[in-house]
C-alpha cells in the first residue's frame, strides 16, 4: 500500500521558509500513528527541516546529492527506488511537493488534514490532482485557535502487480452481487459439507443475502473489497461494522466483524488475501473500530495468526437453535 499524508492550508499551502506554516496541538498524532512501524518516505528538505530519523520506523529519504544513513534511515536516489527499497511494507510519502506530485497518479490512500486557515506568501503547495478517482471520507475534527479536519481519499481502483498478472483491487458494488452472492453460497456450502452435512433445503441464502448486502452496503455497516484478474473476481473480503457499550480498548465501542474471506485456489499464495485484509483492516480503522473480530476457518487461522490476530480467551457463544 502506498499511502501519502499532508496538512494543507484552505488555500493548498503545506510549507513556507522551509517549515510547516501552523503549529496546532495534536495535527501531528495521526502521522505518528500511522507511521509508526511502516514506513516514511521525504524528500531531503522535508528531513532536514526535521533533522534526524523518526523513531520506530524505517525513515526513506529522497535526495540526487546527499547521503543519509543510519539505523532505520536510508536514501533513495527517487521515489520509485524508495518504494522498492520499502518492499512489501506500507509505505508513507510525506512531502514535499515533488514526491506528492510523483505519486499522486498511483497513490492508493491519501490522509488529507484541512487545515482551516489560509496562509499568505506559502512557498509550497499540494498539487492538484483528480479527487473523482478516490472515495473521500471526512474523519475527526481538533485543534485550538486553528482548527483541522482529517479527509481520508481512498483510490477506487488500484492495481497491483502480483507475480505476472496485473490484479486489480477495487471496492464491491451493486452490479458486482449475483456473482459475490453465487461465490459465497459456494464457498459456505463446501465449508458446510466438508463434515458430512446436508445443506437444509428450507434456507434460501441467496435472497438473504441480496437482502443483507443491499441494506448494509446502503447505511455503510458493510464494506467488501474485491481482487480481480481483468474480469474475473478472484478474492473477495467483507467487513461489517456493529456497535457495543464503549469500553477503556475500544472508546467509540465499534467493532469490526470480518467475513467473507475468500481466494480463488488458482491465485493462493500470492499475498492477496493479505492485501484484501488490509483493506478491509483500514476500512474498519476509518470507521473508528477498536478490534476487529473473525471466526476463522481452519485455513485462515494460519493467515490471521501471522497478521496479528489473537485467540481470544474467554470469548464465548451460545446458540439460540
Ligand atoms: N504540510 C505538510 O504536510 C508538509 C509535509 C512535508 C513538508 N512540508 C513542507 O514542505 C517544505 C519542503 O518541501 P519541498 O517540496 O520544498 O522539499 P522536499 O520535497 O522535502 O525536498 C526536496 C528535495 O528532495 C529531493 N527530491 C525531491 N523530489 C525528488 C525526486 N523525484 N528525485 C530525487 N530527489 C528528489 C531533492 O533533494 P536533492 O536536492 O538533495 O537532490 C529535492 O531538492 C517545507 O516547508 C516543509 O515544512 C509540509
Amino acid at each position: 500500500m502506498i499511502g501519502l499524508i499532508v496538512a494543507r492550508s484552505k488555500n493548498n499551502v503545506i510549507g513556507k521558509n522551509g517549515q510547516i506554516p501552523w503549529r496546532i496541538k495534536g495535527e501531528q498524532k495521526q502521522f505518528k500513528e500511522l507511521t509508526t512501524g511502516n514506513v516514511v518516505v521525504m524528500g531531503r528538505k522535508s528531513y532536514e527541516e526535521i533533522g534526524h530519523p523518526l523513531p520506530n520506523r524505517l525513515n526513506i529519504i529522497v535526495s540526487r546529492t546527499a547521503k543519509f544513513e543510519g539505523e532505520n534511515l536510508m536514501t533513495a536516489s527517487s521515489v520509485k527506488e524508495a518504494i522498492a527499497l520499502a518492499g512489501d511494507a506500507k509505505v508513507y510519502i510525506s512531502g514535499g511537493y515533488g514526491l506528492y506530485k510523483e505519486v499522486l497518479p498511483f497513490v492508493d490512500k491519501m490522509y488529507i488534514t484541512e487545515v482551516d486557515t489560509t496562509i499568505e506568501d506559502g512557498d509550497v503547495f499540494f498539487p492538484e490532482f483528480d479527487a473523482d478517482e478516490f472515495d473521500v471520507k471526512t474523519g475527526e475534527t481538533g485543534g485550538d485557535e486553528i482548527k483541522f479536519t482529517r479527509t481520508i481519499y481512498t483510490r477506487r481502483v488500484q492495481k497491483k502487480q502480483v507475480g505476472d498478472k496485473e490484479i486489480i483491487y477495487r471496492k464491491l458494488t451493486e452490479a458486482d452481487l449475483d456473482s459475490f452472492i453465487h461465490m459465497r453460497i459456494t464457498q459456505i456450502t463446501e465449508e458446510y459439507t466438508v463434515e458430512g452435512r446436508e445443506v437444509p433445503k428450507n434456507v434460501d441464502l441467496a435472497s438473504a443475502l441480496q437482502d443483507f448486502y443491499h441494506r448494509h452496503m446502503a447505511d455503510g455497516t458493510f464494506v467488501s473489497w474485491l481482487a480481480l484478474d481483468g474480469d474475473k473476481i478472484i478474492g473477495t473480503s467483507g467487513m461489517s461494522f456493529v456497535e457495543k457499550p464503549p469500553y477503556y480498548t475500544c472508546p467509540t465501542g465499534r467493532i469490526g466483524l470480518l467475513s467473507s474471506m475468500f481466494t480463488n485456489p488458482d491465485y493462493r499464495r500470492m499475498g492477496i488475501a493479505k492485501d484484501l485484509l488490509d483493506h478491509v483492516v483500514d476500512e474498519a480503522k476509518d470507521y473508528g473500530c477498536g478490534a476487529v473480530w473473525i471466526t476463522a476457518s481452519n485455513m485462515g487461522v494460519k493467515l490471521y495468526t501471522a497478521y496479528g490476530f489473537e485467540h481470544n480467551g474467554n470469548f464465548m457463544q451460545y446458540k439460540l437453535k
